[in-house]
């Protein structure tokens, strides 16, 4: 590209409509495209076996036992989506105020991954490190009084990444928003000789209303107490996000997210511009659930609404998107 000056085209000499006249002239021409293999599949699991149960606020996805995980990791596989992401349900009755059921080596994470990677060694499982799934506060850190305690957490967060490691778990995805918690982890992780295990860090992660599906989903809706806007990101602010991505980076993570997706394209352009690491957005449940919603009630054209919202992600600069829609995006892309 050089920097001489360019005659100012102008119609009829140009007419924009020339290269969209045709489907093929159209391909031709595309700056981004999407594939299988952009996609992170993100399943909840639940306990039990031959178990699905179906989650209100998100139309189409369901809680899956175990057994029937790994049967959905076998449709990832076939639809060359490269990974999935294991989230669990966790009834009242066992969460406490540590979250102590995030380092029990047999929880249905751990369980979950064992169980996958057996079947499937080829496909990629990342896991959370944070411990809103098994909280009772729902909080994603211990609490004293009103406080999330950050040290405190991040020591719980370390366990509680080794284990899921130790079962197989290729991705530590930390998404609880403490300070200092990827770089504690990428040291407990070399220390004990995990030097190929990746970090996708929440780095600019929102504290959103639009995570209120997931809350349902993984049974922390009626436990949250109050919000999480101590320690995710206010709305208000992207510059913030440039730092927390920073920061992730020189504490050793691999690949950043931004999350939420849609709202906050112009976070995930800005972070893709300026670090140019691997880079991924998630569609979160709130995203999720206002599409699916309108296209239950036949608002919207299902299968190009699905591609167009993900194929947005790309051109903003995502390399990846976690979604909701994942196998059904992974169809329509395959022509299935
Ligand atoms: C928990 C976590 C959340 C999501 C992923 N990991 C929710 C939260 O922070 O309250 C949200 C995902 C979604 O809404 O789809 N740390």
């Amino acid at each position: 590209m050089t920097n001489e000056p360019r005659p100012t085209p102008a119609f009829p000499a140009i007419r924009m409509r020339r290269n969209r006249k045709a489907d093929w002239s159209r391909r031709l021409i595309a700056e981004n495209s999407l594939s299988p293999n952009d996609l992170i599949w993100p399943l909840f699991l639940i306990e039990g076996k031959g178990k699905r149960e179906a989650i209100p606020s998100m139309p189409g996805v369901e809680r899956l036992s175990v057994d029937e995980a790994v049967r959905a990791a076998g449709e990832a596989v076939s639809l060359d989506i490269p990974v999935i992401a294991l989230f669990p349900h966790t009834p009242m009755e066992k969460r406490d105020p540590l979250g102590s059921l995030a380092t029990d080596p047999d929880n249905l994470v751990c369980q979950a991954t064992r169980a996958i990677k057996k079947e499937f060694p080829g496909l990629g499982v990342l896991c959370d490190a944070a411990l809103d799934p098994f909280t009772s506060h729902g909080h994603d850190g211990v609490m004293e009084g009103e406080r999330i305690l950050n040290d405190e957490t991040v020591e719980i967060l370390i366990r509680q990444s080794l284990l899921q490691v130790e079962a197989g778990c290729d991705i530590i995805a930390p998404s609880d928003m403490m300070d200092g918690r990827v770089g504690a982890i990428r040291a407990a992780l070399e220390e004990a000789g995990h030097k190929d295990t990746q970090i996708m860090s929440y780095a600019a992660k929102y504290a959103s209303a639009f995570y209120g599906p997931f809350r349902d989903a993984i049974g922390s809706s009626g436990a949250l107490k109050g919000d999480k806007r101590t320690y995710q990101m206010d709305p208000a602010n992207g510059d913030e996000a440039l730092r927390e991505v920073a920061l992730d980076i020189a504490e050793g993570a691999d690949m950043v997210m931004v999350k939420p997706g849609l709202p906050y394209l112009d976070v995930l352009y800005r972070v893709k511009q300026a670090f140019g690491l691997p880079t991924f957005a998630y569609q979160v449940s709130g995203e999720y659930a206002m599409l699916a919603g309108a296209i239950g009630n036949g608002w919207l054209d299902r299968d190009r609404v699905i591609l167009e919202s993900l194929l947005s992600f790309k051109r903003a600069g995502a390399d990846g998107i976690l979604t909701y829609f994942a196998p059904a995006a992974a169809r329509l892309l395959k022509g299935l």
